[in-house]
């Protein structure tokens, strides 16, 4: 386990064999008995589950199978050989994250398998049943005649009571960057998403939802739905049957291959989870997901990557001000317009780099990311052959990476390296000893990377196995050197950073760059708040928050529909241990409210969820590790409501200095955005005060000791 604490363990495992010709049902529940997973087989041998919560179905009988390539389905026919129940009790420790001590209780149930006539293949299902909701998972053993499986499709189905409200997002195979929504199950047209224009790439075969999917039921339980720990396997996005209000597993395929899946025996699947919470808040506090995952295989990491705040030369690109290439010629019109007429100059230069370094070393930042930095940006959106452009080596003449690093490791601010890889991974693969070598002979410890466009080999699908295994090699080829991960355009968040802590961030959302140049508006107002009940619960986000010139005058057809005061509310509701400071520092220069970015942690003893709704509002106070100081983030969507913070959290007995950053009084995200106030105050445990939110607003507190 090297170095992760492990406080407390009991595994007390007892073993019954199951006797055929008992009851075929069996029930395993959670610690708290409140929640409860009840397996059966049916007459004709097929296994399926059903989901309680404290007495009340919240999954109906809901079946589990394969389909297979030159093979019977494995679905029907089996008979129960054995059934093995445990209990799991540990205390694990976050190296870094949103708490440091974090309970993985759970009881499990272990099922056995096995086909009644040949060719008897065998099947394990594993349960495990935690008081903030439900794993599955399933296990082909060794057996003799079959050395390895091609699953054309698995078949578990999630059989909803009724007909609740989703908040979700359509089952893209190639990208996670659309809006959520918010409507009925039976409503769900994932379809009608198709051909975004602001996507680089997108696939939407099915009406199918990507996960995590949020619903709320009529009897106001929360469920989410997703998968933790997607290894050697292709993404499962959920199928919508609108009529029935039931769902089923549809995995992200390739045109290249009959199947979705390939896998050598013996192996697991990833799990299948159902978070379950009264409130909604307890979907963002539970730690389901990062529990299903093995512990972790890296060991302290803590003398190369520490959680950070950092810059970017990467906003003024997408704001038109500088380009990505350096000829300027090539257009980088799908993202910044600046670039087309070789108007705009090239961004990533020595001088600007140096001047980033100089503000970031002089405000306490710690990072500064450098974009275009490397050759190849002539030849990248829009080109069909685009293996070989990206050599992830040879800068472009007037940026001297050695000097920039050296500058910014003499002012205390490390460079993150990025890897545009332009969606050819097999480019990139090819190019990780030369990259990552010339990190390590640099001292560089993070990189940001992207996979923007169709995956080339053409047929690959970024979610399906293939570019799954692409993901987690250069995660582990980072590791070997070193590096910290932040993929953009990535596989989605499954909880793997419990196993691999060098996996920081990733993307894999609608970022801030939206509203630099989608054609539709840009991100709603209600988007964070969706956000952080949706792909929040998966994991952590480089949303990159910090806008302070919301208007975008570069821009004039986007800007950004919140307010001065939801931004830095984003700090803390929106959880990752690297932050950005986006804006250009002319706009944060001499402005009194950089000061709670300036103070905000990024590395978290504990968080609580204080309120919140899906799409709606919510509330995020979190404490900060070693200082024991507190921040508080709450946002709204397009309403302008009050809240009310009860200061309860807080240690007894120590008075905190605080500073309320809100939205002023004609703060409006779109009248008024950059309109706030900023409150001095003492505060202690006890103490409540209300505060209004502007429409599209928000409010900051930082607690100091
Ligand atoms: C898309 C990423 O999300 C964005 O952050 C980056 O600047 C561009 N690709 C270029 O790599
Ligand atoms: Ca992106």
């Amino acid at each position: 386990m090297n170095r992760i604490t492990t406080l407390f363990l009991i595994a007390i495992v007892s073993i019954f064999l199951w006797q055929c010709s008992n009851s075929k049902e069996t029930v395993v529940s959670s610690p708290n008995g409140r929640v409860t997973i009840q397996f059966k087989l049916d007459e004709a041998g097929q296994p399926s589950y059903a989901v309680a919560f404290d007495k009340k179905p919240v999954i109906k009988p809901s079946k589990m199978g394969f389909e297979l390539l030159s093979q019977p389905a494995m679905a029907k026919g089996f008979e129960v050989s054995k059934a093995e129940s445990s209990t799991f009790s540990e205390t694990w420790e976050m190296q870094w994250g949103e708490q440091r001590l974090v309970e993985n209780n759970y009881n499990q149930l272990v099922v056995t398998l096995v086909e009644k006539e040949a060719p008897k293949r065998s099947l394990i299902v594993h349960f495990k049943a935690y008081d903030d909701g439900i794993g599955f998972r399933y296990e082909f053993p060794k057996q003799d005649g079959v050395d390895s499986l091609f699953i054309t499709e698995e078949r578990t189905e999630f059989n909803l009571t009724g007909d609740h409200t989703a908040y979700w997002q359509p089952g893209d195979w190639d990208i996670y960057e659309h809006l959520y929504n918010k409507s009925k199950v039976s409503e769900i047209d994932a379809l009608k998403k198709r051909n975004h224009p602001n996507l680089g790439q997108t696939y939407i075969p099915e009406n199918a939802v990507n996960t995590p999917v949020t619903m709320k039921t009529d009897d106001g339980i929360y469920l989410s739905f997703h998968e933790a720990n997607l290894t050697d396997y292709a993404d499962m996005t959920l199928k919508v049957n609108t009529s029935d209000f039931s769902l089923v597993s549809n995995l992200v395929g390739s045109e290249r291959t009959k199947y979705k899946v390939k896998r050598a025996l013996p192996f697991n699947t990833p799990w299948r989870t159902i978070q379950i919470s009264k409130t909604a808040g307890g979907l963002i506090d539970s730690k389901l997901i990062v529990n299903l995952n093995e512990p972790n295989k890296l060991g302290d990491i803590s003398s190369w990557f520490q959680p950070m705040k950092y810059m970017g030369i990467w906003w003024e690109m997408h704001l038109g001000l500088s380009t990505w290439d350096y000829q300027g010629s090539q257009s980088m019109d799908t993202f910044a317009e600046g670039g087309k007429n070789g108007t705009a100059t090239h961004g990533a230069n020595t001088k600007n780099a140096k001047h980033y370094i100089d503000f970031a070393a002089a405000n306490g930042i710690k990072g500064l990311l450098v974009e275009g930095w490397n050759t190849g940006w002539n030849h990248w959106i829009g080109f069909d052959e685009r293996e070989g452009v990206f050599d992830f080596v040879t800068p472009y003449p007037d940026y001297d990476i050695a000097e920039v690093v050296r500058y910014g490791k003499e002012k205390g601010v490390e460079i993150i390296m990025h890897h545009e890889t332009s969606s050819a991974p097999r480019t990139y693969e090819q190019q990780l000893d030369t990259a990552y070598n010339l990190m390590k002979k640099l001292g560089i410890h993070a990189v940001k990377t992207g996979y923007v466009g169709k995956i080339l080999p053409k047929g690959e699908y970024h979610h399906g196995q293939w570019m799954v295994n692409h993901y987690r090699k250069v995660v582990e080829h980072a590791a070997k050197n070193k590096v910290a991960v932040n993929a953009h355009e990535p596989i989605k968040d499954t909880g793997i950073r419990r196993t691999y802590p060098n996996e920081i961030s990733r993307e894999g959302l609608r970022g801030q760059e939206f509203n630099a140049w989608a054609s539709d508006g840009g991100n709603p107002p209600e988007h964070l708040s969706l956000v952080a009940f949706t792909r929040m619960l998966a994991g952590p986000i480089d949303f990159t928050p910090g806008v302070f010139e919301l208007t975008l005058k570069p821009k004039p057809n986007n800007k950004v529909n919140t307010t001065l005061a939801h931004q830095l509310a984003l700090y803390v509701v929106i959880y990752s241990p690297i932050q950005m400071a986006c804006d250009l520092p002319q706009n944060y220069e001499g402005h009194p409210a950089f000061q709670f970015i300036r103070d905000v942690g990024v590395n978290w003893e504990q968080s609580i969820t204080l309120d919140g709704e899906p799409g709606d509002f919510v509330i995020i106070a979190r404490e900060e590790r070693n200082t024991g100081n507190w921040f508080v983030g709450g946002i709204t969507d397009e309403n302008e409501r009050d809240i009310t913070i009860n200061f309860d959290f807080l240690p007894e007995g120590k008075v905190f200095k605080a500073q309320f950053y809100e939205d002023g009084k004609q703060a409006h995200f779109e009248k008024n955005p950059g309109d706030y106030t900023i409150e001095i105050a003492s505060i202690k445990k006890g103490d409540v005060k209300t505060f209004h939110l502007a429409a599209g607003g928000g409010v900051a507190i930082s607690l100091m000791q």
